[in-house]
């Protein structure tokens, strides 16, 4: 027994580890239950007290030996750089996390509010949860008129989802005096059959120039510089006579997207127009509703649906993807 002790800690003092494989299979061998050290002190119970008082003291001395020799392998493993451990993977990539993107949505809307910035409209926003004078009363949508039925509305007890972002212009309104020149995004909320091209929920951006002398001259000059700068120059547009109780007269705006693909085709009903904005002179009663003097006032408004735009633009067939938070959808628009 004393000559196996001796040839084991020989050995010991040969003992080479690079990694905490190599570590673990030390320990496997010396020091767990079936290792050397436990076989030995097993071994020693049986046997005659003359060679117990032989073996004793080496056998003590053996087992410090690998506890030290251990301890000390071990610290020197995990101080080892990360390069020489081959425990770590060199190859796995360093971006473990994926940064966040903007929605797509989103980035169309930074874009408008940019370019409206720069024909020095200010940005304002307005509550989603609504009350029916603003949403629908103060802009000239009489108890009973048939326009009502033009949104359908998800009822809140009292009060309703805004329907559209017009309610914002309320809001101002009667907040500021004009002149006013004013961009309004946010969500709407209709009850309507969802589809791959429409939502019970979508976006809007809301805008409002009030001051003396404004005409429709002015609206439409603001309107297709807003199509040359974000759709391209050349774009072409066409105005549609419309009707909203808010605005008159009315027209609606359609921009020229063609039929060649069937995205195109599908997102624009197969006429190549699509539809990207409803907009008109402030009605005067509106105008009165909030206070502002008709005879030295006018103004002109309009409203635009983000979401066809965005599909449109970044070529999205179907309105709900956007909202499926799908990272597949989503990482695409890093770094927008
Ligand atoms: N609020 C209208 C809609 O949601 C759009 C609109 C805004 C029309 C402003 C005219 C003026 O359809």
């Amino acid at each position: 027994m004393l000559e196996e002790i001796n040839e084991l800690s020989l050995k010991l003092q040969n003992i080479q580890i690079q990694n905490s494989q190599e570590l673990e299979d030390f320990r496997l061998t010396f020091l767990s239950k079936k290792g050397h050290v436990n076989r030995l002190f097993e071994a020693f119970r049986n046997i005659s007290p003359e060679i117990k008082k032989e073996v004793g003291k080496p056998l003590n001395v053996f087992k410090k030996d690998v506890e030290t020799l251990f301890e000390e392998l071990k610290e020197k493993i995990e101080n080892q750089s990360d390069n020489n451990n081959i425990d770590i993977d060199a190859t796995l990539s360093v971006y473990i996390n994926q940064p966040g993107s903007i929605h797509p949505i989103k980035a169309v809307e930074n874009r408008l509010i940019e370019i409206f910035n720069s024909l020095g409209f200010d940005l304002s926003e307005g509550p989603e949860i609504e009350d029916d004078w603003h949403n629908f009363g103060a802009l000239n949508f009489d108890e009973d008129h048939p326009a009502r039925d033009m949104q359908d509305t998800f009822f809140i007890e009292k009060d309703v989802l805004r329907t559209h972002t017009s309610s914002v212009q309320i809001r101002e309104m009667l907040k500021q005096k004009p002149p006013l020149r004013l961009i309004m995004p946010g969500r709407v909320y209709r009850n309507e059959a969802v589809s791959s091209r429409s939502n019970c929920f979508f976006h809007q951006l809301e805008g409002l120039y009030i001051d003396e002398g404004v005409t429709f001259a002015d609206l439409k000059q603001t309107l297709y510089y807003f199509v040359q700068q974000f759709f391209g120059e050349g774009t072409e547009v066409r105005f549609r006579s419309s009707y909203f109780p808010f605005t008159e007269p009315s027209a609606e705006m359609d921009i020229w997207v063609g039929t060649n693909t069937p995205d195109d085709i599908r997102l624009t009903k197969g006429t190549g127009w699509l539809e990207v904005l409803g907009c008109g002179m402030v009605h005067p009663n509106v105008l009165k509703n909030c206070d502002i003097d008709t005879e030295k006032y006018s103004g002109f408004a309009f409203g635009m649906g983000l979401d066809r735009m965005t599909m449109l633009k970044y070529g999205i067939s179907d309105i709900r993807d956007m909202f499926l938070n799908d990272i597949r959808l989503l990482s695409q628009f890093n770094g927008l």
